[in-house]
């Protein structure tokens, strides 16, 4: 491998991190989380291993949807901040070697942006193309509704004009027409402001919305829509060449590949893998491995610029919708067995160590399996420490509660009253006095100090973020056993997703004599027999993690 591709590509070797300002750290006790508090907090992160920064819209907002509806593009979100508060951080942050990229929320507004109130004002108005309206009356669309508790259309009638119009989340979140040229300039000058004050990409916010509408080049309604996608990946590469576009596409994998752009790689850089995240929670309820290893199967080839973003948590429901009813059900049945716990109809509303009650083997083999699929890991804020939910929270926001960084009131986010915290933390065996940074920074053996391990091996290992990855055969229905090889290096990853312990037979058909696989989590080497063969013993939800040593080998063990 050259070194160029390495440090160029720095996306597909990061470990990310996603955050909301707001409940992370609460630096003027207002009860709010801010930027000052976050970039007091950097060091954490940077000691955690973290390369790259997800920040969760910051932007001037109507607060109907976390900061999602957006009110103004180039604002922010008062009680975070000032711009300078957000350069600062910016600027911290690249100094602890941390990239920052920020949510680009594009295929709709708040209904309070000045675009939309102009917009709905009259049929003539130059803001009215702004947005997608219809005259006649829509057909029912009740099954395309993304959040199906509160919408039952896609489309809403407005009465100053009488004409419907589009909206693909909450009826307060209208689309943006992006086949008018006037919104494509906007949202490149959105992107433009936000690059210029040091941001290294976005997380686009529903990518198959945004390219629903968009038509092909200029908006030609016959042409093809990812022309602009391609046409948004071709600008940001000239205004920032190393920037990303880390996009949110939910759809099963012959779907999802174009997004990369077929072939050409000109699309998104990265993509979270829904469908494999999915596969993995039917395997952790089954016990079971095999859904897993068949999704890793049947991951398409992709771009060698582009990445997969790997996850088990992200700041919505725990989505299981690719999931057939009964597959569905299962993972309910172990994980989320309560209506409360579950969201609309398709996903959960928990974190990952309570489903698995707290249980620290699985809890871990999760994580040493989560880095080392290949791909890029992207962490939750909290799941460092394995925070837990609150249940009393409405809907999506029981995972969005503040961090917690002690045991003190508040989980020592802020020294607000309670009552006036952005959201309530966690109570009971996951609250703050049982789980949090600071009794974990002083225990070697904490989850906290775990993950940080995984993070720095997995830095030191780019065969994890460069191979496409091979699922080994071997005869344990519950083991995944998989490998990467790319230039020189080469892993074998073993998880067991069973209390069962077994001895693993595998075959590397490459390997000469005195090959030894030695582990990069904990003491231990195994070594092959002339034939390749190697027996691998793997206790009750074990992990191990084997570098493949050649004799004369130089990579560090
Ligand atoms: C996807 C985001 O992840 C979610 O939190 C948000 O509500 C919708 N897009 C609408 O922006």
């Amino acid at each position: 491998m050259k070194i160029t591709d390495t440090g160029d590509l720095w996306w597909k070797n990061a470990v990310v991190y996603c955050l909301d300002a707001e409940t992370f750290m609460d630096w003027n006790d207002d009860g709010v989380g801010d930027f000052p508090g976050l970039a007091q907090r950097l060091d954490h992160l940077a000691e955690l291993g973290v390369t790259c920064l997800w920040l969760m819209p910051f932007y001037t907002s109507a607060e109907r949807d976390d900061g999602y509806d957006i009110i103004d593009f180039y604002g922010v979100d008062s009680r975070l901040g000032t711009h300078g508060d957000l350069v600062e951080l910016i600027r911290t942050a690249r100094d602890r070697g941390i990239r920052v990229i920020a949510d680009l929320v594009v295929n709709h507004t708040s209904d309070q942006h000045p675009w939309f109130v102009q917009s709905r004002s009259s049929k003539d108005n130059p803001f009215r193309d702004f947005y997608v309206w219809r005259a006649d009356e829509p057909p029912d669309t009740s099954d395309q509704v993304v959040f199906p508790d509160q919408e039952d259309s896609i489309w809403e009638l407005d009465e100053t004009t009488g004409e419907y119009y589009l909206h693909r989340f909450y009826k307060h979140q209208p689309d943006l027409n992006v086949a008018n040229p006037h919104v494509r300039d906007e949202i490149a000058k959105v992107m433009g402001f936000w690059l210029e004050l040091g941001l290294s990409g976005f997380r686009v916010d529903a990518v198959p919305y945004l390219l629903e509408g968009a038509g092909g080049r200029d908006g030609n309604p016959d042409g093809d829509p990812h022309d602009y996608l391609r046409s948004l990946r071709s600008f940001l590469g000239r205004r920032s060449g190393d920037a990303i576009l880390l996009g949110e596409v939910n759809l099963p994998y012959p779907e999802q590949i174009r997004f990369f752009g077929d072939g050409a790689g000109d699309e998104l850089s990265m993509m979270f893998d829904f469908v494999g995240m999915q596969q993995f929670y039917l395997a952790l309820a089954r016990q079971d491995a095999r859904p897993a290893a068949q999704a890793l199967r049947d991951r398409p080839e992709i771009p060698v610029d582009a990445q997969w973003a790997t996850f088990v948590r992200n700041h919505d429901e725990l989505t299981l919708d690719k999931l057939t009813d009964d597959e569905r059900q299962e993972v309910f049945d172990a994980f989320g067995p309560e209506e409360s716990m579950q969201l609309f109809g398709r996903g959960l509303r928990r974190r990952l160590p309570p489903m698995l009650d707290g249980d620290p083997r699985r809890i871990r083999m999760v994580y040493s399996l989560l880095f080392s699929v290949p791909g890029t890991p992207v962490l939750f804020y909290g799941e460092e420490i394995g925070m837990g939910e609150n249940l009393d929270v409405p809907g999506r926001l029981a995972v969005r509660t503040p961090m917690q960084w002690t045991a003190q009131r508040n989980g020592g986010f802020s020294h607000a009253e309670p009552d006036d915290l952005v959201a309530p933390v966690v109570t009971g065996g996951f609250g703050p006095e049982h789980i949090n940074v600071a009794a974990q920074r002083n225990d070697p053996d904490s989850l906290l100090n775990f993950i940080g391990h995984l993070a720095r091996r997995y830095r030191e290992c780019p065969e994890l973020g460069w191979a496409r990855g091979e699922v080994l055969d071997q005869p344990h229905h519950a083991v995944l056993a998989h490998r990467c090889t790319w230039d020189d290096s080469s892993l074998v990853a073993v998880h067991n997703l069973s209390a069962e312990p077994c001895v693993v037979p595998l075959v590397l058909d490459d390997v000469g004599p005195d090959t030894e696989l030695v582990d990069l989590l904990q003491e231990g080497r195994v070594t092959c027999s002339e034939d390749g063969t190697v027996q691998v013993p793997i206790g009750g939800y074990g992990y191990r993690w084997l570098r493949v040593v050649q004799p004369g080998s130089r990579r560090l063990v």
